[in-house]
């Protein structure tokens, strides 16, 4: 095998992948139809027709329960309005605590903030990523009403455990599935196994509407909760003859009728890219089976959506640090078309445990400390598994998506390889 490009050798592969683009020419004629019709959004933020939205977001929130297998879908503008939907339907507010995970993006960990509650961390699993049913149990307290459960990169986590304990304590579930659809576990698809399940329609995700957000339950009251919030909840109450008041403070987190007509056509789009995802990513989980310094995710008994592929590197195996492999792999391999900005594909690490941010550190959301009672544990070691994932261990790449072919991904599988067979000349 050459010499390493990072040491001057030739580069695996040296001109752009494939840029990813779900888009085809049944969106483009979908929002030529909304556009055609005048009607952009149809919402009235009143009780009366429209205040379920209009055709396309109806036909949309439809397709989506008949695709996830819920009884209700409720449509919104981002996933991080999608949680705050969840959160208020759900009842959480001041004084109450919401068990999170250290290792998503922001909101996952802010939402209940929104609504006066603090986030309690607890640690993740090494192998799923996502909350650890143990850890969730050691940071119960009487204050807990809810735990947000983030199925990262695509993996579920481990439902039974978490939703035995939330039965034993009367808690809500939420499922943070902006990174998981189609993933499915014992069966059943993420986003169905709690109270509420919560998608997102961003750009970056596996199908998309520029934004957007979807939120799943089989929970009619939770469900009338979600649309009232959605819709300037508190001017719809009194009419609709609503008495319970609790959180019912609106908002518009409305999904317009082009964005929902996109969808439409996204969503039949979504289970080709899933599958593909997970044989590209077997792929490169089989090359690199023989190498004792990475690992894959055991799944048994669950299907990963791989919205990126996470490995975990074990630098103790093989006298090297994860930073340098990932040097030495981003040297050989060349970014996505059109994203050249971002770099190569390949990362260490994800965030750093969130109760790092500003916010938990000074605990500081709004004005005078509230709603934080100073008694909240956000310092560094918190969460020891997400420090060590964050510090060490984890790595990942995007060589999985749909828009490769299968010979793209045999190139960063050689790519990957090479610097596997190299490993000793990465030493120190
Ligand atoms: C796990 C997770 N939760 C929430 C979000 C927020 O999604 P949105 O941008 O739709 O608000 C994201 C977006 O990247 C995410 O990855």
């Amino acid at each position: 095998m050459s010499k390493l490009a990072l040491f001057g050798g030739e580069k695996t592969r040296s001109h752009p992948f494939p840029a990813y683009n779900t888009m085809g020419e049944a969106e483009t004629e979908a929002v030529l139809r909304v556009m055609k019709s005048g009607v952009l959004s149809r919402y009235q933020g009143s009780w009366g027709e429209d205040f379920l939205g209009g055709p396309e977001v109806l036909a949309f929130e439809k397709e989506w329960s008949t695709h996830f297998g819920s009884k209700h879908t409720v449509a919104v503008n981002s996933n991080s309005s999608g949680l705050q939907l969840a959160l208020g339907a759900c009842g959480v507010g001041y004084g109450d605590e919401v068990i999170v995970t250290p290792y998503s993006i922001c909101v996952s960990a802010t939402a209940p903030l929104v609504w006066n509650a603090t986030p309690v961390f607890a640690d993740i699993d090494p192998n799923t990523l996502g909350l650890s049913a143990d850890s969730i149990r050691r940071c119960l307290s009487p204050r807990t009403k809810a735990i947000l459960v983030v199925h990262l990169f695509g993996c579920p986590a481990d439902m039974d455990e978490i939703l035995t304990l939330a039965r034993e304590h009367k808690l809500h579930v939420i499922e943070d599935c902006a990174q998981c659809p189609d993933a499915t576990y014992k069966g059943k698809k993420a986003g169905t196994l709690g109270d509420i399940g919560v998608f997102s329609l961003n750009y970056h995700k596996h199908i998309h509407t520029g934004e957007g957000g979807m939120c799943t339950t089989n929970d009619d009251a939770l469900a009338r909760k979600m649309q009232l919030i959605r819709n300037h909840a508190e001017a719809v109450v009194g009419p609709m003859g609503e008495t319970e008041l609790t959180n019912m403070i609106g908002y518009n987190f409305r999904l317009t009728e082009l964005q929902a007509a996109i969808g439409r056509v996204q969503l039949t789009k979504l289970a080709g890219e899933v599958a593909t995802r997970q044989k590209y990513a077997k792929a490169v989980i089989d090359a690199l089976e023989p190498y004792d310094f990475i690992q894959s995710q055991k799944l048994h008994d669950r299907t990963h959506a791989y919205y990126t592929h996470p490995l975990l590197f074990d630098a103790n195996r093989c006298g090297v640090s994860r930073e340098r492999f990932v040097e030495a792999v981003r040297a050989e391999l060349a970014p996505f078309a059109g994203l050249e900005h971002e770099g190569v594909p390949v990362n260490q690490a994800y965030v750093k445990p969130l109760y790092h941010l500003p916010l938990f550190q000074k605990r500081m959301a709004y004005k005078d400390g509230f709603p934080f009672t100073g008694k909240e544990k956000y310092e560094a070691g918190t969460s020891p598994v997400a420090e060590e994932m964050h510090s060490r261990r984890l790595w990942s790449h995007k060589f999985a998506i749909g828009s490769l072919s299968e010979d793209d991904v045999q190139d960063a599988i050689r790519g990957f390889r090479k610097v596997c067979e190299h490993i000793k000349e990465l030493r120190v």
